[in-house]
């Protein structure tokens, strides 16, 4: 002992280091209980614990010196093998009788937690082995019966510190008595009943209570509600910080609740976003239901923009069967990504039944960084082989809905055990009511009962203390210098993460079987160093997304195209997480590159391959740039099809781009084509389904998608047949600023393909160069793309395939052409005209987009015939359509 004590104060900075995590000027806690007693039994005088907490002895006429029965004197004792970490209170005196005792707390009325501590331990004149006592709560409940501490610390598997948290409700004028029963001996053994500390805290009176106004929790499997008044005690199971570290008692908000790591209980694989720093709003929840850090970080699976019937987030908690609890689950939206309710819908399942159809923590909490819970009550039957042991699973599911992400999110769960109908908490001895202690890796802090970390080091000498403190020192340095990265959402199974380890320069931990160059995690401070802070002279493209700026990574010799999402952009939200999810799976030639992205501080930034030849659109029309030659143009649609095509082949779940336009068609330096923008794009596989939004831009929009709402990949055969045509004619593809006849450039080109005028509407800029018989292929290509059902269009193979044809047709008779004029000025003389062989109705001009447009200060609106809906934009090209058709009956008659 002689030797601890001085160690003690070195020991305490040492364990300051150690847990860098534990933040020490606390500030006021939210809650300030009434009782607050700490009694630190066989024990004389004050003594303060490691968080300074003064525990009164119940020694010496203390007030709280224990009942006993006439002549039955308790003994106390130290105990007789103390172990060796620093956290002696309340552990190292107990009191201990062979009959029965009885502490009194004149304590206010209402709830109240009562802790119990114990050191399953011998101590003098009494074999740990033969302590086995009940604990009764006000002569009513029955918090343990026949309980062995030294049983329970064999089952966990070391610590000799155990403890156990109870609530109590204490009624107006009464008190609270505990009362120490040991098992009646037998012939051949005395047994005995011992205890190391009580704490008694009050709790806010709802706190776990149902209220008069709460309604009840749900009764999981039940349909009824199932009110948990206080008639009841409440045992509490496990109470965990999903996806953070644990939290000290005193860092709870004021009832000394210890919060551990969620990690052991976890069954599979998931990520784990964090906001340390995070302001939270405590509008749904009082302020004192969980410590902010609980909120702070939170498990999700990871957005995924395919829905998936078997991706869930699961986890196995260890119980007594043949009792009811309280389940307890705390949420708090912290991703920056999901702004809006109905973003992250998903469900619950608790005992593998449906708890919540649809979870949405947004619907619940009224917004982002506003906590909530919610409360079920389960029955954990007794069944199977082992009858005192039972999982608890709890698990989510991402919720089917359109516009989604299909993700879940748990920030903390608490898990109550209900008095039965006895007034009975006990369980049997053997089956452990706590789960063996987790591996040390996973609990740097110790999620055992003890509440502070235990250290071993003690006299084993200096030389190994002063190691070890310089490997706490190099375990803070690093922790400082990566806490910064713990801000970020760092997808552990998808992509990987970056450690700044120094400035700018980053060490990358691969997390994920994927390449590393696919996805780099770019700082802030290095996507303001490369736009200059957000240079407006580099923006090289807007958008209602936000800003794309021209910038320079890893100082310079990289040009890069940084797209800044405007962070209050809803939709640009989720289409970053699928952009990035789609990208970083997918290259291609001619698909544009995702370097990386930026996620810091709330911005959602992508960085891209930079195009220096800007967007296909701005060689075409409205541009002082040289008009492109034909057969540029032949090459840029075959590369701009080899990647559609590639998207719809290509992968093993085939994509559809949803949004093909000539603005999203980039071109790289040498003019080679890429497609870009995959912020709308949807895997097909489960696309076959009805959709109830329609997406995508007016003037490529594929009728029949719009009025099916099942989209295909001949959806984007139709909108890349409209860049067929405005790649001809050189005109957008939906222009109100022309004769009413002529605003859709798809019905406009199809009209005249009928009266044989195509040849008439073409770009002045190609007029006598594009040969006849390559004209013939294109103007086919293009028509059949455009067709009105789905299934009469080709596939984009096809497209393929008969550009390349067309441009072979082009480059013959070039060089026919050559041979005849070497010169080359000589242009193609022959009338262009093109007519397709049938002209059936199903051709027929079907477009639901030929409403109304008018023009006004703001910028074009547009009303379709059909909704009478307007949609205000700046551009009417750029407008992008969701659910605009609300009703398809009147659409298909359009
Ligand atoms: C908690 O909320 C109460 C009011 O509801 C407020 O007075 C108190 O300052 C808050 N505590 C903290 C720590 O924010
Ligand atoms: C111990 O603490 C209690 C409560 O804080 C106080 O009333 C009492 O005087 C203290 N006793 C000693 C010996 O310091
Ligand atoms: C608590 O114990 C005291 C003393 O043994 C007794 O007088 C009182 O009735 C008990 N109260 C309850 C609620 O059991
Ligand atoms: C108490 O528990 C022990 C160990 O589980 C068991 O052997 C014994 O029978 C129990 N005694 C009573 C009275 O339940
Ligand atoms: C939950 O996910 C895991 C891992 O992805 C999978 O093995 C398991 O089958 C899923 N469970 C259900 C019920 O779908
Ligand atoms: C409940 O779900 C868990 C986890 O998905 C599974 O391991 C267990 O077998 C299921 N139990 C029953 C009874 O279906």
């Amino acid at each position: 002992m002689g030797n601890i004590s001085i160690l003690k104060p070195i020991l305490l900075v040492f364990l300051l280091f150690l847990l860098p995590h534990i933040s020490i000027g606390n500030s006021t806690p939210s809650y300030i209980p009434v009782d607050n007693i700490v009694l630190n039994c066989g024990s004389a005088g004050n003594t303060t614990d490691m968080d300074k907490r003064m525990w009164i002895g119940d020694m010496d006429r203390s007030k709280f010196a224990p009942i006993e029965e006439h002549n039955q004197k308790s003994a106390t004792s130290e105990a007789q093998s103390p172990d060796s970490s620093l956290e002696t209170v309340p552990y190292m005196t107990a009191r201990l009788s062979y009959s029965q005792f009885t502490y009194v707390f004149p304590v206010t009325s209402g709830p109240k937690f009562v802790r119990l501590y114990f050191y399953a331990d011998s101590y003098s004149g009494y074999d740990g082995s033969l302590a086995f006592f009940t604990v009764e709560a006000n002569s009513k409940f029955t918090l343990l019966r026949n309980f062995s501490a030294s049983i329970l610390a064999n089952y966990l598997g070391g610590s000799k510190r155990l403890s156990k948290e109870f609530c109590i409700n204490v009624e107006e004028d009464q008190k609270l008595n505990l009362t120490f029963i040991p098992t009646p001996s037998t012939a051949s053994s005395r047994f005995f009943a011992f205890i190391n500390g009580i704490e008694i805290v009050s709790m806010p009176t709802y706190l776990y209570y149902s209220s008069p106004e709460n309604p009840s929790p749900p009764y999981v499997g039940q349909n009824v509600p199932f009110s948990i008044d206080n008639s009841r005690a409440l045992e509490m199971i496990l109470r965990l910080n999903m996806g953070g570290d644990w939290i000290s008692p005193k860092n709870d908000t004021g009832m000394f609740r210890k919060w551990s790591q969620g990690s052991p209980y976890l069954l599979i694989n998931a990520t784990n976003p964090r906001e340390p720093n995070l302001m939270l709003k405590y509008s749904a929840i009082p302020n004192y239901t969980a410590p902010d850090d609980v909120y702070r970080s939170a498990i999700t699976m990871g957005p995924s923009i395919t829905w998936n019937l078997h991706s869930n987030l699961t986890w196995g908690l260890p119980v007594d069967p043949g009792f009811n609890y309280l389940v307890r689950l705390h949420f708090c939206e912290i991703e920056p990504t999901i702004t809006m309710a109905g973003e992250r819908p998903f469900i619950i399942y608790i005992d593998n039944k449906t708890a919540e159809g649809t979870a949405d923590v947004i619907m619940w909490s009224g917004g982002r960084d506003t906590p909530v819970y919610q409360d079920y009550v389960v029955m954990i039957q007794k069944t199977g082989v082992d009858q005192d042991k039972s999982t608890l699973f709890i698990a989510l599911h991402p919720g089917k809905a359109t516009n989604a992400i299909y993700d879940a999110i748990l920030n903390g769960v608490e898990v109550f055990k209900l008095s039965d109908n006895n007034n009975n908490l006990a369980g049997p001895n053997h089956a452990g009511t706590l789960l063996p202690s987790p591996p040390s890796a996973q609990q740097p802090a110790s999620t055992s009962n003890s509440r502070k970390t235990r250290f071993i080091a003690i006299g084993t000498g200096v030389g190994l203390f002063l190691a070890l403190l310089t490997l706490a020192c190099c375990v803070v340095v690093w922790k400082l210098r990566t806490s910064k990265r713990y801000s970020s959402y760092y997808p552990a199974s998808k992509c990987w993460f970056w450690s700044d380890r120094n400035k700018g320069k980053s060490t990358r931990t691969k997390a994920s079987s994927l390449p590393d160059e696919l996805c780099r995690q770019f700082s802030l401070e290095e996507i303001k160093t490369a736009t200059h802070d957000f240079d407006e002279g580099l923006v090289i493209g807007v958008g209602g997304f936000g800003k794309v700026y021209k910038g320079f990574v890893d100082d310079g010799p990289m040009t890069v195209a940084i797209k800044r999402l405007n962070p209050e952009s809803k939709q640009g939200a989720k289409e970053f997480w699928k952009e990035i999810e789609m990208l970083s799976q997918l290259r291609h030639v001619h698909l544009v590159s995702l370097i990386g992205y930026c996620n810091d501080e709330r911005e959602m930034i992508l960085v891209y391959d930079y195009m220096s030849n800007g967007t296909l659109r701005e060689h075409l029309y409205d541009t002082d740039k040289d008009s492109l030659p034909w057969i540029q143009r032949l090459e840029i649609c075959i590369g701009a099809a080899r990647g559609l095509n590639y998207l719809h082949t290509g992968v093993k779940h085939p994509i559809i781009h949803r949004d093909v336009k000539s603005t999203n068609i980039l071109l790289d330096e040498n003019c080679v084509a890429k497609v870009s923008d995959f912020g709308l794009s949807k895997e097909g596989q489960d696309d076959k389904a009805v959709s109830t939004m329609v997406k995508g831009t007016f003037g490529y929009l594929d009728p029949d998608y719009a009025r099916r709402r099942q989209l295909t990949e001949k959806s984007d055969v139709y909108s890349f047949g409209v860049v067929l045509f405005e790649v001809l004619c050189a005109r957008k593809a939906l222009n109100p600023k022309l004769e009413e006849e002529q605003w859709n450039l798809a019905n406009w080109a199809r009209k005249c393909i009928d009266k044989g005028t195509l040849g008439e509407i073409i770009d002045p800029n190609l007029t006598g160069k594009i040969a006849p018989e390559c004209f013939k292929v294109y103007a086919d290509i293009a028509e059949s793309c455009v067709r009105d059902q789905g299934s009469q269009r080709p596939t984009m193979n096809d497209v393929m395939d008969k550009l390349t044809f067309a441009l072979e047709r082009q480059k013959e008779a070039d060089a026919v052409k050559e041979k005849v004029n070497p010169d080359g000025k000589e242009t193609y003389t022959e009338v262009l005209s093109f007519h397709v062989s049938d002209t059936t109705e199903t051709r027929r001009s079907n477009n639901i987009f030929s409403g109304h447009m008018s023009e006004s200060d703001s910028g074009t609106w547009l009303t379709t015939n059909n909704t009478g809906m307007t949609y205000p934009s700046l551009d009417s090209d750029t407008v992008r359509c969701e659910d605009v058709f609300t009703d398809t009956s009147n659409v298909s008659k359009a």
